[in-house]
């Protein structure tokens, strides 16, 4: 869009004005000008808002009554690099995965032109799905990770990418030393830096805590300081891993390990946190460190059911993730429907417990992602001053997954999305008001 015109959208708008309420605006307005929103509003108050804003110049996007007008999907947590394997190799828990299936995968990408391809092909779907910010952990080669930038900088995502740091428990043609994993890292960082982009940042990204040693982690806390950057790992997925952690590490509980080496800043988002006890909770809450949670992972990988309530009430951030390849699918869609069912399990039994419904997961996929990855002042909801992401969704698309057999309004539209869309019902996607589908 250029920066002088601005574009009126017309029509149903539903989006998280805060955790967990939803404002719907069954006819409504939102005037973008560059990549900003600029008003928000009924549409009876449109043509006073277009004089008060002075604007004499627009071009105007109408939605029809099966559309609707969306929040940008956040996924907090994807490994681009083993989108081959999504949907194959759920016959193991995570370390035997990790073995058998991952790092043989992984290790490919020194291979920059296999980067390109699957990286390219994982950036347009998680567009096409409606992700319009995603947090990837890349491979362990600097310059396939800079591969990865290079197709979200072409095909216009917002994202957070991460070099993985890797010195032990995988094969010897896919593990770094410390010295190469600091020294990389902070090329990469630097490299990322260099591409001047407002939507792409470098995030530190040690795999998890068995995966580097104590003296590693120090260092990279001391790099994410000094360059200001996200950090991102795994926590308490699989009870294995727990007992692993517990066994190689002088600690009380998994996330001491973090703490102890800095990792745990407001700017942390850890995958998974399935078993965290009470206490580790409240050290997260405490340090501001954020959970992405990962349903369909959690299952294909038999790691348990996490309970989005209880983060919630330790007053822990939540966002989303898919957790490619760990989980089968790269929509954000799908993982609204699966933290929907997971929670639903949890309830069985437990008549006081409220699981959460599909407006809170579409709460979780927006705003709670961008506050889980401290984006929520530029994304996550349509505020006035935010950056606008969105989506426009169809519910009624010929072929499509939905047949819209009677008319809905907005909030049922949204309901149907949450339980039935897919890529076809997302017929355009915004990111800092460029369209990018
Ligand atoms: N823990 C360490 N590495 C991984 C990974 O690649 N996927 C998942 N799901 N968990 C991990
Ligand atoms: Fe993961």
């Amino acid at each position: 869009m250029a920066e002088d015109t601005y574009t009126i959208f017309t029509g149903n708008i539903i989006h998280c004005e805060k955790l967990f309420s939803i404002e719907t605006l069954e006819n409504g307005f939102i005037i973008v000008k560059g990549s900003k929103i600029v008003a928000i509003d009924q549409l009876e108050r449109l043509e006073e808002t277009k004089k008060n804003l002075e604007i004499s110049k627009w071009q105007t996007v109408t939605l029809k009554d099966t559309q609707l007008l969306i929040p940008g999907l956040i996924d907090t947590h994807i490994h681009a690099p083993q989108y081959p394997n999504a949907g194959l190799g759920y016959d193991l828990p995570l370390l035997d995965w990790l073995q058998k299936y991952t790092y043989n995968l992984e290790a490919k990408y020194s291979d920059l032109d296999f980067s390109k391809k699957v990286y390219d092909a994982i950036v347009r779907k998680t567009l096409g799905y409606g992700t319009t910010t995603a947090c990837y952990f890349g491979s362990l080669f600097r310059k396939s990770c800079m591969v990865l930038v290079d197709s979200v900088l072409q095909h216009g995502q917002r994202a957070l990418v991460g070099k993985i740091n890797m010195t032990r428990l995988a094969p010897e043609n896919y593990l770094e030393t410390p010295e190469e994993s600091i020294t990389e890292t902070e090329t990469f960082i630097n490299d990322v830096l260099d591409k001047k982009s407002r939507l792409v940042k470098p995030i530190i990204t040690p795999r998890f805590a068995l995966s580097v040693e104590l003296d590693l982690m120090k260092k990279l806390a001391v790099l994410a300081s000094k360059y200001n950057c996200h950090i991102q790992t795994h926590i308490s997925e699989n009870c294995d891993e727990v007992c692993t952690v517990k066994k190689m590490f002088v600690c009380n509980e998994y996330a001491d390990v973090y703490h102890e080496a800095n990792l745990l800043t407001n700017q942390t988002i850890l995958a998974h946190g399935i078993h965290l006890t009470d206490d580790e909770l409240k050290l997260l809450s405490k340090k501001g460190s954020s959970i992405a949670h990962c349903p369909s992972s959690n299952s294909r990988l038999q790691s348990g059911l996490c309970d989005v309530r209880r983060l919630i009430e330790y007053d822990v951030s939540v966002g989303l993730g898919t957790d490619v390849s760990g989980g089968h699918s790269p929509s954000i869609i799908e993982a609204m429907r699966s933290a929907v069912d997971t929670s639903i399990h949890l309830s069985y039994g437990k008549p006081d417990y409220k699981h959460i419904n599909c407006y809170d997961a579409f709460c979780l996929a927006t705003l709670g992602g961008a506050k889980a990855l401290s984006l929520d002042d530029q994304v996550g909801n349509f505020k006035v001053g935010k950056d606008f992401d969105a989506l426009i969704i169809d519910m009624d698309v010929e072929n499509g997954a939905v047949d819209l057999l009677q008319s809905c309004n907005a909030s049922e539209l949204l309901q149907k999305f949450v339980y039935l869309g897919d890529d076809r019902n997302v017929v355009s996607v915004y990111v800092a008001g460029n369209k990018v589908k």
